[in-house]
């Protein structure tokens, strides 16, 4: 598969998350891993929306998908504030979602660049499900 790379901005408000989710869709559309990402990209949407200076009124994130030849990187950079991401372990009770748990257990790779002026909450996905190997 040949590199390549698409951002689009999305107001931050609610109806951004099926956007956005849509943007992954239309762009990974045949991929065995859209399921995947489309889950991932819902999630760190609501999180901007939710969590960062983004959810504020006129604010936006940008979602940039690149694909290289053997992975995609998803990314979803927000317009930062005082909160920063956190995953929440199930040790830690019922308190908070489990929205980055479930990233850091779908992707290959993930985290976070940034501070209070914007971040990125990046997850990387390998672009075929991953096939036992008998050697
Ligand atoms: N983009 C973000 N900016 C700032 N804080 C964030 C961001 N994403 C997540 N967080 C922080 O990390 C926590 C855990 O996120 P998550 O696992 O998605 O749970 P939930 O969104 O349900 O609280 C959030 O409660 C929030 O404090
Ligand atoms: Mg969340």
């Amino acid at each position: 598969m040949s590199a390549w790379r698409f951002s689009r901005y999305f107001l931050g408000s609610a109806p951004s998350i099926t956007e956005a989710r849509r943007f992954v869709t239309a762009l990974l559309r045949g991929s065995p891993i859209v399921g995947e990402a489309e889950l991932i990209v819902s999630e760190l949407a609501t999180n901007a929306i939710r969590h960062s200076a983004s959810g504020r009124f006129g604010g936006r994130f940008l979602v940039t998908v690149q694909a290289h030849p053997d992975r995609f990187w998803l990314g979803v950079l927000d317009e930062g504030g005082p909160s920063s991401p956190k995953v929440f372990r199930p040790s830690m009770g019922a308190e908070g979602g489990r929205g980055l748990l479930l990233v850091s257990t779908l992707a290959l790779d993930w985290g976070v660049w940034g501070d209070d002026r914007g971040r990125t909450v990046w997850a990387v996905l390998r672009s075929q499900p991953q096939t036992a190997s008998c050697s």
